[in-house]
Order: C-alpha cells, then sequence, then structure tokens
C-alpha cells in the first residue's frame, strides 16, 4: 500500500516529536503492508513549512530505517491567501513527490465561497488539489453537495483510514460511507500523528473495504490511485460520482450459496 498523508518527520510540526518515534512509525507502516509513505508536514498559521529542511529530514529518516517504507515529500497544504500565492508561482515544494498533485485542508469550521475559484485557479496552473479529509470537515458534514462540485471540477479527495474504522466519531464514519458510495473518494491515507493515537496503519481499513465494496476498490484507493499520483499521472477513477455503489452486505444465503462471488 501507498500512504500519501502522514506527520512522520521529527519535530517539524504534531507529528512525530523526535528521530527516534519518526523511525518507530516507518517500521510500524512497513509493518503492516505499506511500501511508500509520504511525509506532509503541516503548511499553516502554526507551523512554517521548510522545504529543505524537511529533504534532509528526509534523508535522515531513510537512512535509519533502510529501504522500506520509501519516504518521499509532500505538504499538507493549507489554504490560506499566502499559501495559495505561494503555490502559484512555485509548486514543486509542496506538491507530492513533487509532481503536480497538492494536499489540500481547510479551516474546519469555515470554507469561503471562493474556494471554486481558488481550485480552478490551482487547476488552470496544472496543480491537482486533493482535498484531506473532508469527512472530518463540519462544514461539508453538514453540506457534502459541496464535495460533489469540487470534483466534477477536476479536484480529487483523500479520506482518513481511522475514519471509516470509528477513530473520528459517528458523524465522519457516515460521511466517509456515503461519499465511498457515491465513488467520491479516490485516496485513502493514514494521516498518522503518533504510535498509538493515530498510527500509521491502513490495514485494517482496506480488509474493511475489501470486505464490503470489494478488493477492485480497495486496490484502486490504496495503490493504483495513490501510485499514479506518485507518479504525476491522472488518476482515472473506475466509476464516476454519478454511478451509486451499494455497499456489500451478505447474507447467510449468498454465503453458503455464493462463496466465490465477493
Ligand atoms: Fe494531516
Amino acid at each position: 500500500m501507498i500512504d500519501l498523508h502522514s506527520h512522520i518527520l521529527p519535530e517539524v510540526d504534531d507529528g512525530a516529536r523526535s528521530l527516534e518515534q519518526s523511525v518507530e512509525m516507518c517500521r510500524m507502516a512497513a509493518a503492516d503492508g505499506t511500501t511508500h509513505i509520504v511525509a506532509t508536514p503541516h503548511s499553516n498559521a502554526r507551523y512554517i513549512f521548510l522545504p529543505e529542511e524537511n529533504e534532509a529530514k528526509i534523508a535522515e529518516l531513510q537512512a535509519a530505517v533502510g529501504d522500506t517504507p520509501r519516504i518521499l515529500s509532500g505538504c499538507d497544504f493549507h489554504l490560506s491567501y499566502e499559501n495559495i500565492q505561494e503555490a502559484l508561482r512555485n509548486h514543486a515544494p509542496f506538491t507530492i513527490n513533487h509532481k503536480n498533485h497538492l494536499l489540500v485542508e481547510f479551516d474546519s469550521h469555515l470554507i469561503p465561497p471562493s474556494m471554486r475559484q481558488v481550485f480552478f485557479e490551482l487547476l488552470s496552473a496544472g496543480i491537482i488539489p486533493i482535498i484531506t479529509h473532508p469527512e472530518r470537515n463540519q462544514v461539508i458534514q453538514q453540506n457534502p453537495q459541496l464535495l460533489f462540485d469540487w470534483v466534477t471540477a477536476g479536484c480529487l479527495t483523500q479520506i482518513t483510514a481511522q475514519s471509516l474504522t470509528g477513530r473520528f466519531g459517528s458523524r465522519a464514519q457516515r460521511l466517509s460511507r456515503r461519499l465511498l458510495e457515491h465513488n467520491l473518494v479516490h485516496v485513502i491515507a493514514s494521516d498518522a500523528h503518533d504510535l498509538e493515537s493515530r498510527p500509521p496503519r491502513l490495514s485494517e481499513c482496506f480488509d474493511l473495504i475489501k470486505k464490503e465494496y470489494g478488493e477492485t476498490l480497495a486496490d484502486e484507493l490504496f495503490r493504483k490511485h495513490p501510485q499514479a499520483i506518485l507518479e504525476g499521472n491522472d488518476v482515472v477513477p473506475g466509476r464516476s460520482p454519478t454511478d451509486f455503489q451499494k455497499p456489500r452486505k451478505r447474507t447467510w444465503f449468498s454465503r453458503i450459496f455464493f462463496p466465490n462471488r465477493y
């Protein structure tokens, strides 16, 4: 699996607190089946994003961890005016693996009406926004159609693995499922911050998606789409938001008579 969103670099934000903890997080990810992990420090009012320092920390961490997982560069990019102008000038320091996809986050209580214009400007500049954890945003929880508009305009979305498994409450869990069922999710990532509360683990969520929605979708969300993003290629989803996808609820009858169906 490929994890596109994590706070594994030491002492750059509210993620790993030391190099030792970063190493442990990488080992945990590798043991869980993650082959590539993107280090995405925050760039917001609280944390300054320093691309050169981050690159040095990635090299140091990779040397300490060994070959697996491969650690790549990215940013948890807050959609502030200054950040947007900076990315429009030069997006490579912020985008995933220095290609053309950018993880973007909103304030959790306020999304300005101008956001569609912002997305248009980013897309026109060749930057594809990946909206991070919309299921945890209160404004989107109340207006999920916003996401439909942005996805049909060309944005992608990433939900957090632990939202689906219940860590962020029932509203985030319900909306995650709703978005999945309407094909409004392109990637699932850990958004790991530590070893206990928000660990870099994807396998539990992968198994859940595989069981309830099928292996093809699980493979798209954890491997195929993230791989395309790492390479700077377009993500081509198997289904569009207008094709409703029903979760698979197996009955005793189907388990006995159609054991190989899912
Ligand atoms: Fe994050």
